[in-house]
């Protein structure tokens, strides 16, 4: 029988955006003697719109005149908000809430104890973190002090129950926790409750199983968080505690004697030596909880890590081949190596479950000695796309084993994208897989993962089976220099940019086309009123049209490559201003100072607009000498001064010219002036020895030429011949008994 080949695309969509927890650091003196007050140091860098409050979380006494809630935080300094605590009620659940304006809620809980408890957790600790789907654990109190009273239990302080024992089990009825198991868990005896001597400490329950995060999916794996850091259930970011910073958690603060996301808190000013942060208890956004720094376990934070032992509350093992290392950073003291499979500053990282450059698994790597775990995954193809595309994800999967009940899932992670997609099989053998997915809007934090499943969603061998791969993406093309300002009129404005280049310019090919953009200033957005298709020209001009007159505009241009989303970057811009409604020279003339001469007076007026209502002030004028027949600029004559409106001109021969005026202002060129030609009558055409007077040229509407001629002179064809040049305009000749001709020709003007 032949495998069916069923082919499925789904199309994936973003489960929503992930509001970030704010980065704060709840701090309180672990020991009630001196504590007067707690602090909530905010790491974020933005403070703006921040709004902090504090509260007490649940009553932890029978008399609610010793639960009075805490004062209003007040700003003590940049980022520090201390909560001052009334002595009569210090004790108990407090937290800080911290929101931005239109955020959501970030709150850090700690218990402040007294220091004459009679209850206490066993293992010393305040929080505890567990996962959705872990076993039952159970909570054990240790007497202090002896009370021979009937020994309570209150979750939040609730109604009581479990009467007699120093344990507790969670979930009560065995089983698996959930997150109904969250809260907060007081131990107390009967009638001493509102003398706050309970035992307290409070469940964590992240709302995924170990090692993932997304929920309801929770098919999000969580990165590696070292030296104690936790993985946020919400964001699969890892929370590190305090005296270590980086996304894995992997950079000791230094100097040590420091708190912080950044590190930026000192535990006391000025005393930035290695025990500063003795005697504090540090607590962070769920579902860290709280912990004492780095080096430091108990109560009250007081007890150095032991021997082989480091971190936050000394939870951490020391990986260097003596056993021991520096109690706050892990790091092998004395030239000490790390113990064989571990590596780093600490010695705290191995081959690790994401497979970092140490694998050479064709499928996944044992997450301790690096060997391979079998060949299960063969493959994972991410088609190269364009940044915010839609990207073809291929997972093949291979097995010596059958298949038949697991599927090759999806997962993606990424800074804006909180769960994973899940695909149907499309080709199925007994041992091998293959599925096709498409994600939309890839960015360039994609990390794209197929793994196994069984059809209920659960994961094969908790995840560990599986393939990742990072987006691929094309570099878009980018038009490094800003484009040049070629010319402007009242309205528009013409720019021209080298073509972006292989060879010299950044991005990938190929391109297949710019779009020009505009805008009036820094404020406004960027407004494209076209593109250019790229057509292999060397340098390539727009012209933006329908601007304002007599505004200063910015202009850029962005290079497209091929595929959807393929526009890049924006160049950077230049500016240029249009011109006013009128910078155009009026009524610009022409006209031979003399008879039989090459020397011509050009004239011209300034409109009025100029300069009274224009930004740019008149600076002068430029004057194009142009031949008439072939267009070709001749000559171009600046005119510096603003106020003188002729100019006198020695033409290069004999010939017929054009001239045309324009205006220079502290803003550039105004645009030409209207077409004004001057025809000059080329003598060489008549024979001098025909010639019996001086010739007469008169100026106005027409053109007058007199002259005389002898009798031998071939009229009709040398003189009906500059009736061609003006260009079939309207011409009459006569001629007297004594051979006077007059000939008659309108202004050369062509139509525009
Ligand atoms: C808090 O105080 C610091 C200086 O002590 C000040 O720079 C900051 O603006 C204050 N923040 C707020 C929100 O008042
Ligand atoms: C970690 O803290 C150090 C100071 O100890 C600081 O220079 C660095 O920028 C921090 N790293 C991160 C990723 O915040
Ligand atoms: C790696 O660890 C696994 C599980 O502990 C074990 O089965 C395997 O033999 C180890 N491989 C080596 C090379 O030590
Ligand atoms: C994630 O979303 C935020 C808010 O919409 C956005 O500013 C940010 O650029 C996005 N990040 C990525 C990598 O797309
Ligand atoms: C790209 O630039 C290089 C160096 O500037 C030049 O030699 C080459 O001819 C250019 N290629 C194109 C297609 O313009
Ligand atoms: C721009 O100038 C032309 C003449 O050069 C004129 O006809 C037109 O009305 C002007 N437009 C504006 C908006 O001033
Ligand atoms: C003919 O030429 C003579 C000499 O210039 C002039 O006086 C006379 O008026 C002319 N006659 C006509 C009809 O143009």
């Amino acid at each position: 029988m032949s495998p069916t080949r069923i082919l499925l695309v789904i199309f994936l969509t973003q489960s929503g955006l992930i509001q970030g927890k704010l980065k704060v650091t709840l701090r309180n003196r672990a020991n009630a003697a001196g504590r007067k007050f707690f602090t909530c140091h905010i790491s974020e860098t933005d403070k703006t719109g921040l709004t902090v409050t504090s509260r007490r979380v649940v009553d932890t006494s029978s008399r609610a005149s010793e639960n009075p809630p805490p004062n209003n935080p007040s700003n003590v300094s940049d980022g520090v908000y201390k909560i001052y605590l009334n002595s009569l009620g210090a004790f108990g659940v407090f937290a800080c809430d911290i929101s931005r304006t239109g955020g959501e809620l970030t709150s850090i809980q700690t218990i402040l104890l007294k220091s004459d408890e009679y209850l206490l957790p066993d293992d010393r600790i305040l929080t505890r973190t567990v996962n959705t789907g872990d076993e039952a654990i159970v909570l054990r109190m240790d007497e202090v002090s002896r009370f021979q009273d009937v020994v309570l239990w209150k979750k939040d302080g609730g109604s009581s129950f479990n009467s007699g024992f120093l344990t507790l089990n969670v979930p009560q009825s065995g089983g698996i926790i959930s997150l109904s198991d969250a809260g907060i868990y007081e131990c107390y005896y009967n009638n001493l409750r509102h003398y706050a001597v309970q035992g307290l400490q409070r469940i964590i329950v992240r709302a995924c199983p170990a090692d993932h995060w997304g929920p309801p999916d929770c098919i999000g794996i969580c990165d590696n968080c070292y030296n104690g850091g936790v993985c946020d259930d919400t964001t699969g970011e890892c929370i590190c505690p305090v005296g270590f910073n980086g996304s894995n958690c992997l950079s000791a603060c230094d100097p040590l004697g420091r708190f912080g996301y950044n590190c930026e808190f000192p535990c006391a000013e000025g005393q930035e030596v290695d025990s500063a942060c003795r005697d504090y208890m540090f607590c962070l956004p769920d579902p860290f909880g709280c912990r004492c720094a780095s080096g430091f376990k108990g109560l009250d934070c007081r007890t150095s890590c032991p021997w082989r032992k480091f971190g936050a509350n000394c939870l951490q093992t020391c990986h260097c081949n003596s056993g021991g290392c520096n109690r706050m950073t892990g790091e092998c003291t004395n030239n000490d190596r790390c113990q064989p499979g571990y590596s780093g500053t600490n010695c705290q990282r191995f081959y690790g479950k994401n497979c970092e450059q140490e694998c050479h698994c064709n499928g996944a790597c044992h997450n301790v000695n690096g060997t391979c775990d079998g060949e299960w995954i063969a493959d994972i193809q991410v088609s190269k796309v364009n940044p915010g595309a839609t990207a073809e994800i291929k997972c093949t999967v291979e097995s010596p084993d059958d298949l038949a009940t697991v599927t090759a899932r999806l997962s993606v992670t990424g800074a804006n994208r909180s769960a994973s997609f899940v695909g149907n099989r499309i080709e199925l053998s007994s041992q091998s897989i293959v599925q096709l997915y498409k994600v939309s809007s890839v960015t360039s934090e994609d990390v794209f993962s197929c793994y196994l499943a069984y059809r209920d969603n659960t994961l094969v061998n908790d995840g560990r089976h599986y393939r990742r791969k990072e987006a691929d993406l094309y570099v878009l093309p980018l038009i490094a220099s800003s484009p040049y300002f070629i010319s402007a009129s009242n309205t528009t404005i013409t720019i021209s940019w080298t073509a972006w280049n292989d060879s010299s310019d950044i991005g990938d090919p190929p391109v297949i086309g710019y779009v020009p953009y505009h805008r009036t200033n820094e404020e406004e957005d960027w407004i494209s009123s076209g593109s250019v298709q790229a057509k292999g020209m060397p340098t390539l001009s727009f012209t933006f049209s329908n601007l304002q007159p007599d505004t200063l505009y910015q202009f850029c241009v962005a290079a497209v490559r091929e595929g959807p989303f393929g526009e890049g970057p924006k160049s950077p811009f230049e500016s240029a201003r249009t011109y006013c409604p009128k910078t155009q020279p009026l009524d610009v003339q022409a006209r031979l100072t003399d008879t039989g001469s090459t020397t011509v007076l050009i004239s011209w007026k300034v409109p009025d607009e100029i300069p009274s209502s224009c930004k740019a002030s008149l600076i002068g004028f430029l004057i194009y000498v142009s031949d008439f027949e072939t267009k070709e600029i001749l000559d171009i004559v600046e005119v510096m001064d603003p106020n003188v409106e002729e100019y006198t001109y020695e033409t290069p021969g004999k010939n017929i010219y054009k001239f045309q005026v324009k205006l220079v202002t502290d803003a550039g060129y105004g645009p030409l002036s209207e077409l004004t030609e001057y025809a000059r009558i080329s003598l060489s055409d008549i024979q001098a020895e025909h010639i019996l007077n001086k010739l007469k040229i008169q100026m106005g509407p027409r053109i007058e030429m007199k002259f005389m001629l002898n009798q031998k002179a071939p009229l009709e064809t040398e003189y009906l011949s500059m009736e061609s040049d003006a260009t079939a305009h309207e011409s009459s000749t006569e001629m007297n008994q004594t051979g006077k001709m007059v000939m008659r020709f309108p202004m050369c003007r062509r139509n525009p």
